[in-house]
């Protein structure tokens, strides 16, 4: 088996800010509830002409520039999202064909906030058996396209953005471990209940504003910290580390409690947690994706680091990986 390592990342967020301020104006929120409970204070939104594609394809370019690639020079593009551009074609396919990477194969990911670290393992099996060479994994959302904005208990946390990675066989280091694990008993607690086979458009779905997420956070909230925790010790112990031996975690930004509350179990200082969430929300798959950027664009992963990129969304579904740089 080759080993497999991120050889560059790339991230866009749409131009448009929507603040904590903003939203007072919106919905019965305030600047101190959103942030001391989440952690939130802004959020970037897509304008009405682009797509998840459209934030996708800058990502794609992006992280492809950082790895001194070519579109041509992808066998695999895999776009995680729940927010895709259609039902079919795969958002995967737009994206290919944008980026002029006329060999790969394409494919988009439904693992909602877990989607970049299932899309990444996904991938590393491609590379790792020899079937690809170089692949693209984006995190791409426009969860504003599917947030009920008269809901203040979910549209106070999402925002709209895109992060990718180019992965390729390394000579060292690399996606040492993953782990990626499911319930789906209670996929009911965050959901969009219709536009789906189960539900399909109708008048009545659309006056039941049943086209957009709907959460129930407090329980998930509970389940949400167990699940990251776990998934992040089954994935040291699986790569042979102990937490002290991370540099840096990068952890799904859907709630700063949520992150500090996963650290605190598991003995990382706040020094060592990578957050985006302040400035961009709760981007689902795409969350991950841009922390992961930012952090290596802002010099906080070095050669040689450790790091721990652990994740939980809808589903239920939950994904870590341990990367050494
Ligand atoms: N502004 C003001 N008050 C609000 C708001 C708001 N935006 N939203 C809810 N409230 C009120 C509630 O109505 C409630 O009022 P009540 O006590 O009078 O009934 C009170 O605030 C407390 O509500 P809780 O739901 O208990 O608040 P909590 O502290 O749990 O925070 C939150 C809510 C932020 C949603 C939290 O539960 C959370 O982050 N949950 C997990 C979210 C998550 O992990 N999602 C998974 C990933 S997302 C994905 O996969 C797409």
């Amino acid at each position: 088996m080759k080993k497999v390592g991120i050889i560059g990342v790339g991230e866009y967020l749409p131009k448009k800010v929507l603040t904590n301020a903003d939203l007072e104006k919106m919905v019965d929120t305030s600047d101190e509830w959103i942030t001391t409970r989440t952690g939130i204070k802004e959020r970037h939104l897509a304008a009405k002409d682009e797509a998840a594609s459209d934030l996708a394809i800058k990502a794609g370019q992006s992280a492809l520039e950082d790895a001194k690639l070519k579109g041509e020079d992808l066998d695999l593009i895999i776009i995680a999202t729940i927010s895709p551009d259609m039902q079919t074609p795969a958002t995967a396919c737009i994206v290919q064909n944008a980026l002029g990477a006329k060999k790969a194969i394409c494919f988009d990911i439904s693992a909602a906030c877990a989607g970049f670290v299932y899309a990444l393992t996904v991938a590393q099996q491609f590379i790792a058996r020899g079937s690809c060479k170089n692949a693209l994994v984006i995190g791409t959302e426009i969860l504003s396209s599917i947030t009920d904005w008269k809901d203040r208990n979910t549209c106070v946390l999402f925002g709209d953005g895109a992060g990718a990675a180019i992965l390729s066989e390394v000579k060292s280091g690399g996606i040492i471990a993953s782990y990626l694990g499911g319930n789906g008993s209670i996929y009911d607690i965050l959901m969009v209940p219709a536009g789906g086979s189960k539900m399909p458009v109708s008048q009545e779905t659309l006056d039941k504003r049943l086209h957009f997420l709907t959460m129930r956070g407090n329980e998930l909230f509970k389940i949400a910290v167990k699940a990251m925790h776990d998934a992040a010790c089954v994935v040291l112990e699986r790569a042979g580390l102990k937490a002290e031996d991370v540099d840096l975690v990068i952890p799904h930004q859907a709630n700063v409690r949520i992150i500090m509350a996963v650290a605190k179990k598991l003995g990382f200082t706040e020094d060592k947690i990578y957050l985006n969430i302040e400035k961009c929300g709760n981007m689902s798959s795409a969350s991950t994706a841009t922390a992961l950027c930012e952090a290596v664009k802002e010099g906080k992963i070095k050669k040689g680091d450790i790091v721990l990129l652990d994740a939980f969304g809808a589903g239920l579904v939950w994904g870590a990986c341990v990367i050494k740089w």
